[in-house]
């Protein structure tokens, strides 16, 4: 299949360039320089160039695509950023999807597949997700963008034939990301406290699994149109002992603790309430595929023993 990709050049998308090229697929990556051109060719994918925001460059840059996926994202690097921090991200998740949803009517494409969040479950209190479990009416600013980003998949799936495919994806984490090892790194110095008890559950993918999913999904595309799934490695964990199995294994002090007042006053109300939401993600709803990393120790295993060696 020829497959369109928007954010091919980022921590997911080059991941996802690499398995498709492997498996024979035709892949075209959105390039926004000259660098990422060469790093798009040499894993053996066509770069095209294009404006994400530029409806009619977005329409010729797809053409003769079978598949859109629309991977690309933002994501400011500071937890405390300003919410003007999170315009772009914003912008490319519903402006974006607007435009690639388009081309891919134009085009009659048989699958657009767009990347989503988790974090738009919020706080359920621990409970295990189900395809039922509702979305919380009010969200925090920075994730209203992806509620109207699925709504615009949704609408369009529904009135206008869109083959449409969300994936809702768990925290990422892996030995490129910067967050990772910023994480790594803080927890190493002791840095990395944990909010109140530290009871509420984590949901995480390791991005090498983020990017076997989404190939799945496009090999599989004909059965998973109009679907909605959520990914993440179905091992959800206590915050806490994530953070002291990482400082275990990376032989460092047990971490602190602060409450969540102390927390709310140096984070903000809304970046706490995201660290602290508490949900389960355990069952697999992508019939057939399977993570690698069955649960964070098998993955920050993998990253710590990374990080480690000479
Ligand atoms: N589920 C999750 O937990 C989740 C989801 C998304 C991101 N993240 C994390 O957030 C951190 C920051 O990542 P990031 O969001 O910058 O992602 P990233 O992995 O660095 O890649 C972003 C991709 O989107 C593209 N992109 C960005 N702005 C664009 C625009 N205006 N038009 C077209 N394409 C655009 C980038 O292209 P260029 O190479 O041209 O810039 C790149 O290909 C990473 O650690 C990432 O893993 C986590």
């Amino acid at each position: 299949m020829k497959v369109f990709i928007a954010g091919a050049t980022g921590l997911l998308g080059k991941r996802v360039v690499k398995r498709l090229v492997e498996q024979g697929h035709k892949v075209v990556g959105l390039a926004r320089s000259g660098e990422n051109m060469q790093l798009l060719r040499s894993m053996g994918a066509e770069a095209r160039v294009g404006g994400l925001f530029n409806r009619q460059q977005m329409i010729e840059v797809t053409e003769g695509c079978e598949a859109i996926l629309h991977l690309a994202t933002k994501i400011p690097a500071k937890l405390t950023a300003s919410p003007a921090a999170w315009a772009e991200n914003n912008r490319i998740r519903t402006e974006g999807a607007d435009i690639l949803t388009d081309a891919a009517i134009y085009h009659k494409a048989k699958l657009y597949l767009q990347q989503s969040i988790l974090f738009i479950y919020g706080d359920q209190q621990g409970k295990v997700l189900d395809n039922h479990t509702p979305l919380p009416a009010r969200q925090p600013s920075f994730l209203r963008s992806a509620i109207e980003m699925e709504n615009i998949v949704n609408r369009k799936t529904g009135d206008w034939g869109l083959p449409g495919l969300i994936l809702r994806f768990a925290a990422f984490y892996g030995p490129d990301s910067g967050q990772t090892q910023e994480m790594i790194r803080a927890v190493r110095r002791g840095k990395l406290p944990i909010v109140g008890k530290g009871d509420y559950y984590h949901n995480l993918i390791h991005l090498d699994d983020a990017a076997s999913a989404v190939v799945f999904a496009v090999n599989r595309h004909e059965k998973l149109t109009g679907q909605t799934h959520n990914l993440s490695d179905f091992n959800p964990a206590p915050f806490a002992e994530v953070v002291e199995y990482l400082a275990a294994i990376t032989r460092s002090k047990k971490p602190g603790r602060i409450p969540h007042w102390l927390a709310r006053l140096l984070l903000g109300r809304e970046v706490v309430g995201i660290l602290t939401n508490s949900c389960q993600n355990r069952a697999n709803t992508l019939d057939g595929w399977a993570p690698a990393y069955p649960s964070y120790r098998e993955g920050y295993g993998q990253i710590v023993s990374l990080m480690e060696e000479p």
